[in-house]
């Protein structure tokens, strides 16, 4: 069951929880990514000793200016990025890679273009019997509200359509973990707010852990039972908040408001500290 109703106290908490005594899922330990430097330039710390610890069927977000190693942390999480030092763990099993078990979602789509929804959302079960790939691939085109647009190419879908679409491709392999990049990223501000709605019910439905990384702190928060703030050069944790809001979230209810405002001054200050001048 996720923590749809549990209400987490509005304080910064000093250990990596990303929430309280429930099974641990990602297990991220002291993370340090170094860009080695590249043509006379200067090496990058992307994540400098990044621990983390979110619980099965959490609904977590990972919030930051931009460079300070959101993408590269969830890369890392994805099994993508194996070269950092660091103990990870996903469901108590070292993270040796990409897999099944663990389903990304990129801020494009990289739907397969000569290829149908259904076909690019079956890509990855050719191994399954016929009956079986059906099955999935039906139940995810209709979990994402695709039911009717099976054989449309990506081409003819809208950009939510098409980030559904890629949902249902990461969704169908049954991951026990969903990493997404900035998925509603490109988005028009109303296809968003109904996009975030979709996305709580797919978590719902799920009931897996999904960590989500985005600009948008309300996003964040309307969806996420915890929000990680990161700082950037190099790229730490900077704070782990837990969300006060029961679900379902009004995002006019003032204690809504009031976080998101202290979670905007804190990635304010962040970014003003980034830059050398100010316009
Ligand atoms: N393949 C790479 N080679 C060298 N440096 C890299 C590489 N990928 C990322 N970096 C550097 O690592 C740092 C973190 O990058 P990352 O993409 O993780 O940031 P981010 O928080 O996702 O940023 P954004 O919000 O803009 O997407 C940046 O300084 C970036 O320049
Ligand atoms: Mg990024």
């Amino acid at each position: 069951m996720p923590l749809a109703s549990v209400a987490v106290p509005v304080t910064p908490t000093a250990t990596p929880f990303a929430a309280s005594a429930r099974t641990v899922d990602v297990d991220a330990r002291h993370i340090t990514k170094v860009f080695p430097a590249r043509h006379g330039g200067n090496a990058v710390i992307a994540l400098d000793d990044v621990s983390l610890l979110i619980p099965a069927g959490e609904f977590v977000s990972i919030v930051g200016a931009s460079g300070c190693g959101k993408t590269t942390l969830l890369r890392i999480i994805a099994g993508l990025e194996n070269e950092y030092t660091g103990d990870l763990t996903l469901g108590g099993q070292p993270v040796l890679g990409p897999g099944p078990d663990k389903g990304v979602v990129f801020q494009d789509h990289r739907l397969l273009p000569w290829l149908t929804v259904e076909q690019n959302v079956g890509f990855g079960l050719l191994d399954l019997p016929k009956e079986e790939q059906r099955e999935r691939i039906d139940k995810y085109i209709r979990l994402v509200g695709l039911k009717g647009f099976e054989r449309a190419w990506p081409s003819q879908l809208s950009g939510g359509m098409a980030q559904r679409a890629a949902i249902a491709r990461a969704l169908v392999n049954k991951p026990r973990i969903l990493l997404l990049d900035e998925p509603l990223g490109a988005l028009d501000a109303i296809t968003r707010i109904y996009m975030q709605r979709e996305l709580e019910k797919i978590w719902f439905e799920e009931q897996i852990t999904m960590v989500m990384v985005t600009h948008d702190v309300e996003e964040a928060l309307y969806l996420s039972d915890t929000v990680v703030v990161m700082s950037s050069r190099p790229g730490r944790v900077k704070r782990i908040q837990g969300n006060p809001i029961v679900r379902p979230r009004d995002r006019e209810n003032s204690t809504f408001q009031d976080v998101r405002r202290e979670l905007l001054i804190e990635l304010e200050l962040q970014t003003k500290a980034q830059f050398a001048y100010e316009i």
